[in-house]
């Protein structure tokens, strides 16, 4: 099992987009073990987006993702990072693929409604970054022996 931080962003929030978002997870079999509304600071932001602070559009990035409350939310599942990572499509949702969360709700490359962690270790310094460990609800749902066979 492999566990990713997903962002429901500001836009996502604001355009009351949060239920279908989350359906979709939980619709394809992933299970959410833990979940909150926050807001994200200008230091979290610099920490969540390192790779990013030196470009030029981050100014601005920082500016959205600050700009309104987030839900931050804790996924699991067989292959969640990549699962996840297809089911939110390409980074502009001008690009996405329909079927895809943002090829479905986005036209935008900034305004992309959802984060998802995109490797193994950014995962986990992600989700260190909004959870503590007391924070996450592990366990097995009831119904996990009709998502997927034993062996899987
Ligand atoms: P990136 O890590 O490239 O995309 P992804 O979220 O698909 O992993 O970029 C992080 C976020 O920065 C992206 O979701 C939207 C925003 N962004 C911009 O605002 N402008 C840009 O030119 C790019 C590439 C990304
Ligand atoms: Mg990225």
């Amino acid at each position: 099992m492999e566990r990713t931080l997903i962002l429901l962003k500001p836009d996502c929030v604001q355009r009351r987009l949060m239920g279908r978002v989350l359906a979709r997870f939980e619709d394809k079999g992933l299970n959410i073990i833990a979940m909150k509304m926050m807001r994200v600071t200008p230091e979290l932001a610099k920490k969540h987006y390192a790779e990013h602070v030196k470009k030029d559009w981050y100014p601005a990035l920082e500016g959205f993702i600050t700009g309104g409350p987030i839900v931050a939310a804790v996924v699991e599942g067989l292959e969640a990072i990549r699962v996840v990572r297809e089911m939110l499509g390409a980074t502009s949702g001008l690009k996405a693929a329909s079927g895809t969360v943002r090829g479905d709700f986005s036209s935008s490359r900034q305004m992309n409604l959802v984060h998802g962690s995109d490797g193994p270790a950014a995962a986990q310094r992600e989700i260190a970054l909004y959870f503590r460990d007391e924070e996450i609800c592990a366990g097995e749902p009831t119904i996990a022996p009709w998502l997927r066979a034993a062996d899987e």
